[in-house]
């Protein structure tokens, strides 16, 4: 949910993105659904009702490099919205789109998003790569991970509390090969940091991908590279069954 305009989204990068024309023409968040869903129901109800709700230009070219350099035949995402990050994802990557697949999960893109994503990404061409897990990702993602799936890349920005983020974290990581990259929009949330500082020093994941930190930067987060409102993972290895103790304080 950031449409936040970090430094480095500069004039001159301004037509590069496939999304460009989105931020201007997308409708915006529905009074519906920040009260039902988003649960908000105070003077932050003017704000939301301007925002998109979708990835802002920096956090989309982090996305777009890393999906190019992985170069992904399975990706997987949490939170279609209005398509920002489907789009950058589908349109990023240099194998022919017939040999790739994304899956998007979002209980609420038919409801409240009223199919915008969907039809941002016809639009943008990309339909026969799509496919809609239209569920809770607490419910998707141990459906996939029960099929066999072996995802390249993920991208989670579904349902933003720590706990949510979490389940959606370990049941991607069951899914995701070695090499493979996880990405986490927000990632600068005080709901959401807390489970990459997790990651970073408990399980085998380096940080590969992130943007400039706009706060000053807490030592635990300069320690382990932590920053910015979007941060890539890589998997480097699959975890060898740990001790029952196992913890690594964070
Ligand atoms: C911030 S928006 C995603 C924006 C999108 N990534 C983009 O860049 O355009 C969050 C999305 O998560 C979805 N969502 C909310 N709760 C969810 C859940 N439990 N599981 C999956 N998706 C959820 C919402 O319907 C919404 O589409």
């Amino acid at each position: 949910m950031s449409d936040r305009e970090h430094p480095e989204n500069v004039k001159s990068h301004e037509h590069d993105l496939p999304t460009e024309h989105l931020y201007d023409q997308s409708p915006r968040l529905t009074p519906e659904y920040i009260s039902e869903i988003l649960n908000i129901k105070d003077d932050r109800v003017d704000f939301l009702g301007t925002i998109t709700g979708g990835v802002d230009r920096a956090e989309a070219r982090l996305i777009a490099r890393t999906v190019s350099e992985l170069d992904p035949t399975l990706s997987l995402e949490v939170g279609l919205g209005y398509g920002f990050s489907a789009i950058t994802i589908c349109a990023s990557g240099r194998r022919p789109r017939t040999e790739r697949r994304h899956i998007v999960i979002d209980p609420h893109q038919a409801s409240h998003w009223r199919n915008g994503g969907l039809k941002h990404i016809e639009e943008a061409g990309f339909t026969d790569m799509i496919e809609l897990r239209a569920d809770y990702s607490y419910r998707a993602l141990p459906r996939l991970e029960q099929e066999g799936l072996s995802v390249d890349f993920a991208f989670i920005d579904g349902w933003h509390t720590f706990d949510f983020v979490f389940v959606d974290f370990f049941f991607i990581d069951k899914m995701l090969r070695e090499g493979g990259v996880v990405m986490f929009d927000d990632a600068d949330w005080p709901s959401i940091r807390p489970v990459l500082r997790y990651i970073v020093s408990n399980l085998p994941y380096s940080v590969v991908a992130t943007l400039p930190e706009t706060r000053p930067r807490e030592a635990i987060d300069i320690e382990l590279g932590l920053e910015g409102s979007c941060i890539g993972l890589r998997k480097e290895k699959t975890l060898a069954p740990r001790e029952v103790f196992f913890h690594r304080p964070f």
